[in-house]
């Protein structure tokens, strides 16, 4: 959510902002600025829209600076507009500040500041920021930020730069990521990686309640406290191609189009396929405490949500510990009853997620063990869980997550296999169970070979506007994800349902004009799921169905359906949801929209 971007070092600063920029474009995109130190002054522009309208903005400018800072924006307070886009400016127009957060008694400190003579240009609570570190600057500009940030609640991850200290940015976080990076005669500083990475792969990850001042040689760690410390240099695990499109039109496509690897690359050195187990070396030091837990909570949101109601199938059926799945944004607030006889699992694709962060601390406070599932390494989740499992299925950049959803899930049932194997799970139902993982990524590519007969099915969905995903069992959170994907990137209006709930309500919608989007593969719940199609065709509905290979019977009652390979019922999510991403993004594509960075979202939602 928002991005950050900063460089200080010997090359002309601009350029480098708007490459970083773009590189963090799919963290906001609703406006965008630039600041940078030029002959004592602050130089900025700033623009509504997408980087590229900043780019045209301050084509033709050319400055030789070589100290400023960036942002791309997702409203909070104040709508998208060019005075709300960051930088913000202390009156004087000595100070630019970014930030990343959201500064929760700013209504208080901006009457205050007014009161004092300051005078704001936004409607945003980070404008009271800069005032602030003005209103408290004595000649140390560090001193001065360190003193502000005493007197602000909330959450931040700022970037300043300064005439007072022109060769000098200064960054510091509460709840909001940034990143140092390390280079040669340069130092750079983002709110993820990915705005780095082409520079260096050194970095520093800055902890809640640090702040940094950066010069090109480095950086100075010292706590808001003013307490020194001492930072590892770390490498950021992955490089500049893994951020390219390539070659396809859409980051989100290449990313469907990756699971055949990433999920295998989730499994890889922790599938033992000949002894039906699996090991998960970030999990080894607590799998006795797991499987000794009286329950496992899994919490998470949105796609990560619905990987967690599939783990709790997995681990329930095959380690028999009752699994509970919660919302993080619930589960943060309602004073939750656990204890340290609990596990707390916290599913997330970024490891940023503000409210699965919240459940974490909340999780940790009341003595559980907590541990994290993250698919960003030395993401906040990741550091602050008592341990934990990566996913190592890359950078994720369509904002849509489709990659992440199938590792999640891959290696949630690496972690029931593991934990059924020490609980009542036979070697040979272990064996059956890792034969039938092994052979995920092949099914995966069988199923993306049918990519142009769903791109056909996706021209006429395009036509709808509401639509209705049904599944039973293990494909009930395939159902939930499937009508996620259609409604965040193509706008129409999807709902996903346990297919015998229809007859509940939502039976009501269904008319000759109502899509009905069914998973119908060969399981332990195939009649009743035929049943239900059964009852969607008596009333004229338009099925779509995912169907198990060759089952002839189930094709002749759908209008279209999209044949899947078979693999255990515990598996299929894996492969069910495949044919609902492609779905999505076809029909998003051609309705026009903009698929890797749909409207009002964005990736890594770091406020609440
Ligand atoms: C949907 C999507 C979101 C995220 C959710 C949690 O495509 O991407 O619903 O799944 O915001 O994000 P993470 O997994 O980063 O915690």
């Amino acid at each position: 959510m928002c991005g950050i971007v900063g460089y200080i070092g010997d090359k002309p600063v601009l350029p480098l902002l708007i490459n970083g920029l773009k590189r963090l474009e799919y963290r906001g995109y609703d406006s965008a600025g630039v600041a940078m130190i030029d002959q004592d002054k602050i130089w900025y522009k700033k623009r509504k829209g997408k980087i590229a309208e900043l780019e045209v903005e301050i084509n033709g400018f050319d400055l030789t600076s070589s100290v400023g800072l960036g942002h791309t924006r997702w409203a909070t307070h104040g709508e998208p507009s060019e005075k709300n886009a960051h930088p913000h400016f202390d009156t004087e127009h000595k100070i630019a500040l970014v930030h990343n957060g959201i500064i929760e008694n700013y209504a208080q400190l901006k009457e205050t500041l007014k009161a004092e003579g300051h005078v704001f240009a936004s409607d945003t609570d980070s404008e009271v920021l800069v005032h602030l570190i003005a209103m408290c600057y004595d000649g140390d500009m560090a001193f001065s930020i360190r003193k502000a940030l005493q007197l602000v609640r909330g959450t931040f991850g700022i970037l300043v730069l300064s005439t007072h200290e022109p060769d000098k940015l200064f960054a510091a976080r509460r709840g909001s990521p940034l990143v140092i990076g390390i280079g040669e005669n340069e130092t750079l500083v983002a709110s993820d990686g990915s705005a780095l990475v082409e520079h260096t792969r050194d970095v520093i990850y800055l902890e809640d309640n640090e702040m940094a001042v950066v010069n090109k040689h480095g950086a100075k760690v010292r706590t808001l406290q003013d307490t020194k410390v001492e930072k590892a240099v770390e490498k950021l695990p992955y490089d500049l191609v893994h951020l390219q499109k390539g070659g396809y039109p859409h980051f989100m496509l290449k990313e469907i189009f990756e699971q055949p690897e990433t999920v295998w690359d989730s499994m890889r050195g922790r599938l033992l396929v000949e002894e039906g187990n699996a090991k998960l070396g970030g999990l080894q030091s607590c799998i006795d405490r797991m499987i000794h837990s009286s329950r496992l909570i899994l919490t998470a949101c949105g796609t990560s949500w619905h990987a967690a109601l599939i783990g709790e199938y997995l681990i329930e059926k095959f380690a028999k510990i009752p699994v509970e799945v919660e919302y993080a944004s619930e589960f943060r607030y309602r004073d939750p009853i656990i204890s340290r006889v609990d596990t707390v699992l916290a599913i997330t694709q970024s490891g940023e997620t503000a409210d699965t962060l919240a459940a974490v601390r909340e999780a940790k406070q009341k003595g559980a063990l907590a541990l994290g599932m993250c698919n960003v390494v030395g993401s906040t989740i990741a550091r602050e869980t008592h341990a934990g499992v990566y996913l190592h299925a890359g950078p994720e950049i369509g904002v849509a997550s489709t990659k992440a959803f199938t590792s999640q899930v891959a290696t949630l049932a690496l972690i029931a296999l593991a934990l059924g194997r020490m609980n009542q799970l036979s070697a040979e139902e272990g064996r059956e169970i890792a034969q039938a993982l092994k052979q995920l990524p092949d099914q995966i590519r069988q199923i993306l070979e049918q990519a142009s007969h769903i791109e056909k099915i996706a021209a006429k969905f395009m036509h709808h506007n509401h639509a209705l995903y049904l599944g039973r069992g293990f494909n009930y959170p395939v159902a939930l994800e499937g009508a996620l994907k259609m409604k965040e990137i193509s706008y129409i209006h999807a709902e996903g349902y346990p297919a015998a709930e229809m007859k509940h309500g939502p039976i009501a919608l269904i008319d000759d004009q109502m899509p009905v989007i069914f998973i119908a593969v060969k399981d332990s719940v195939y009649e009743k799921v035929i049943s239900n199609i059964e009852e969607v065709k008596a009333r004229g509905g338009w099925v779509i169905a995912v169907v198990s290979e060759g089952d002839k019977a189930c094709a002749k009652l759908c209008d279209e359906v999209i044949e899947i390979p078979y693999t255990i019922q515990s598996l299929m999510p894996v492969l069910t949801v495949i044919p609902f991403q492609l779905l999505a993004y076809y029909t998003a594509v051609m309705k026009g929209c903009d698929v890797d960075q749909p409207r009002n979202l964005a990736k890594s939602v770091t406020v609440e």
